[in-house]
């Protein structure tokens, strides 16, 4: 299932993070590619370990634990540190279709975590670029995806993706992982899909009504059911 989050960041913060990269050194996107992904992945990086890129990271990473759309359809339990990239068209900058590693590990914090869900921050308006669609396959099917600077997609890290090559301008985005404290996809979307009824039952009966507090402890005992941490 794929999950958008609107306005993560807001277009102010999305602009001074642009100033801010855009002044910054960048490099070949292979240095933290997998040896597969490493064949079919041509863009650059913001350096993992640089300053900039963990600065921004954090600001990235408070503003989801802020985000009550994002924790109920993640349900983190480690979001590990953003990276950044862009794709120029004047490079033929793509991504070829490959799955995401299994584990990431980094070293500066010697955080260590298994990849349940892929993210993708915008940074670019869409009518910034032509072409780079990040395009997800799952069981139903292939979708693309272009969000408005500021909002972000979640995907399972084990779906078979792509970025499509950016044919004019310039994308720049976000993407990072996380593991989930549901390791189960199904039970992950189905806990999700429980609290947006809860959330709208909520804004038409109240928060004290008999029944939304019966089925938000429901929802909680299916977080305690399945959560492996
Ligand atoms: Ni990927």
């Amino acid at each position: 299932m794929l999950i958008c989050v609107p306005e993560v960041l807001s277009k102010e913060e999305v602009a001074e993070f642009r100033r801010l990269m855009d002044a910054a050194g960048w490099e070949d996107g292979r240095s933290t590619a997998g040896a597969q992904s490493a064949l079919v992945k041509r863009n650059e990086q913001l350096p993992p370990d640089s300053e900039l890129a963990r600065k921004l990271g954090h600001r990235i990473v408070s503003a989801l634990t802020a985000n009550p759309r994002f924790i109920s359809a993640a349900i983190p339990l480690r979001i590990f540190p953003p990276l950044f990239n862009r794709y120029a068209a004047s490079d033929g900058h793509h991504f070829g279709v490959h799955v995401d590693n299994a584990v990431r590990g980094d070293h500066l914090t010697g955080m260590r975590i298994r990849t349940d869900l892929s993210v993708t921050l915008f940074l670019a308006e869409p009518d910034e670029y032509e072409g780079g669609e990040l395009v997800v396959e799952d069981n139903y099917g292939s979708h693309e995806v272009k969000l408005p600077a500021g909002d972000l997609v979640l995907y399972p890290a084990s779906s078979l993706h792509l970025v499509t090559p950016v044919t004019s301008g310039m994308r720049v985005a976000s993407f990072f992982w996380l593991q989930s404290m549901i390791r189960d996809a199904h039970a992950r979307s189905m806990i999700f899909d429980l609290d947006s009824a809860i959330q709208s039952l909520v804004e038409r009966l109240g928060r004290d009504d008999p029944e939304t507090v019966k089925l938000t402890g429901i929802y909680h005992n299916l977080i305690r059911y399945w959560a492996d941490v």
